[in-house]
């Protein structure tokens, strides 16, 4: 049965451009690419500033140009890019006159941030801030339950000359320099929110931070007054029907995803190895083959996706990131008609295979290749004309459960099914697709 395709409701945000862009670049990049072991080593291992101040006092990106960057993400068939202004270590990337702890002031000496927007933009892509809500560098940000100084045995007198109120105008200052020293920027992806709770069943605290930390109200209605147009994520501990987008984490929706039983705008945002920042030993690099299918599954159930890379702290991607970008430029340059402008089809897809449809098109993506026959039901009579994409090559429609020549199916006739004729053998693409023009 074809089932109709969700529509959220309207948001505040330009949602046009989103959604028929589908697939952008996340970067985070900072300090923490200097210990190459995750973007959280200062919380994991208990970090205090005075011990972090080593990364900063080496940092030199003396490799970093970003025309290149976003000349790959251009090639990888990527239309937007979001890129760490700040992160939780608190680091800036560009010369906030708020604070000294940032690029200018190491020895790199140069801010990253407007040649970044020059060159992302020059590639026609569009610009989006990821900021960290959270500040582990502040010497205002109290200390919390994430905080590198959670366990200090001063814990609480270090917090007595911790004012989150001067952390919060700190937080809408920058916000203030970000969205009106760049021009215009896309999307504001603040992250995250952790409010305090207590544990039901054990009766344990946590001290975490939500909106009245962030003064996420005041917070959203200057970035919205700012930025008209402007997408904001989910992540500033407000009434979800604020968000423009939301965006599940390292997982793969199986469909359009929902909240409070509504369809929303969405954005898987993803890694290609588990850690955002650059990570020299990690191993669990995903295949081409992962690679394309997280793209198309996100697609055919309605959504985006946010693929990370963390440049090393020399300023460039590393082979492994070069490569992976490559497999989906590879894949894209033929099959891009495939996810631009598409959204999750009318119709089930057979099993092993994702549709994705632009109103009258509809993708076929062959996970799993059959022998020469591929039976679809709901669509007989509905298809008039079928090719592969990777070739433009004609691909036979056979109506009814007649096939070509002497074969045939053998047992009852299913006379409601339309059979696709494919070649033997798998076309030379990571996914093959074929492409369907509804009648
Ligand atoms: C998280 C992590 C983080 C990463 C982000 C991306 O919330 O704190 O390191 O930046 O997710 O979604």
């Amino acid at each position: 049965m074809a089932n109709k395709i969700p529509r959220p409701a309207p948001v505040s945000g330009d949602m046009e451009w989103f959604l028929n862009d589908r697939f952008g670049m996340f970067i985070h990049w900072g300090l923490y690419s200097l210990p190459a072991r995750h973007e959280w080593v200062q919380n994991k291992e208990q970090i205090s500033n005075e011990d972090y101040q080593k990364y900063f006092d080496h940092f030199n990106p003396d490799l970093y140009d970003p025309e290149e960057w976003a000349a790959m993400a251009a090639d990888a068939g990527m239309k937007y890019v979001v890129l760490t202004t700040k992160h939780h270590e608190g680091f800036c990337l560009w010369d906030s006159k708020y604070t000294d702890f940032k690029s200018t002031k190491t020895p790199y000496g140069k801010d990253l941030l407007h040649p970044f927007v020059d060159a992302f933009r020059a590639e026609g892509l569009r610009i989006g801030f990821y900021h960290s809500l959270i500040d582990w560098n502040h010497p205002n940000f109290p200390i919390d339950d994430l905080h590198p100084l959670r366990d200090h045995e001063d814990r609480e007198e270090l917090n007595k000359t911790r004012d989150v109120a001067k952390y919060r105008e700190y937080l809408h200052n920058q916000t203030r320099e970000l969205l009106t020293e760049f021009g215009k920027i896309d999307i504001l992806w603040y992250d995250f929110s952790y409010p305090s709770s207590t544990d039901e069943k054990t009766g344990k605290q946590f001290v975490g931070k939500g909106r009245d930390d962030w003064g996420s109200v005041e917070l959203l209605k200057m970035v919205r007054e700012l930025q008209p147009g402007i997408i904001v994520n989910n992540r500033l501990n407000l009434p979800d029907e604020e968000a423009d987008i939301h965006t599940p984490e390292q997982v793969q929706p199986s469909e359009w995803v929902h909240v409070d039983g509504k369809p929303v705008n969405w954005e898987t945002c993803q890694t290609f190895s588990g850690s955002w920042g650059y990570h020299r030993d990690e191993a669990s690099w995903k295949s081409e083959e992962q690679l394309v299918k997280m793209l198309i599954n996100s697609v055919s159930c309605g959504g985006n996706l946010l693929m990370n890379v963390g440049p090393t702290s020399r300023g460039i991607f590393d082979e492994r990131a070069v490569k992976a970008l490559e497999a989906y430029g590879e894949w894209m340059y033929l099959h891009s008609r495939s996810i631009y402008g598409c959204t999750q089809s009318e119709f089930e897809a057979p099993s092993g295979c994702r549709f994705t449809q632009n109103g009258k098109k509809l993708y076929l993506h062959i996970y799993d290749w059959p022998y020469k026959y591929l039976h679809m039901k709901e669509l007989s009579g509905k298809i008039e004309y079928a090719q592969l994409l990777n070739d433009g090559s004609e691909v036979f429609l056979r109506e009814a459960g007649k096939l070509g020549g002497s074969e045939h199916l053998g047992g009852d006739v299913d006379k409601s099914l339309v059979t696709l004729e494919l070649p033997v053998l798998k076309p030379d693409v990571t996914v093959p697709v074929v492409e369907l023009f509804l009648k």
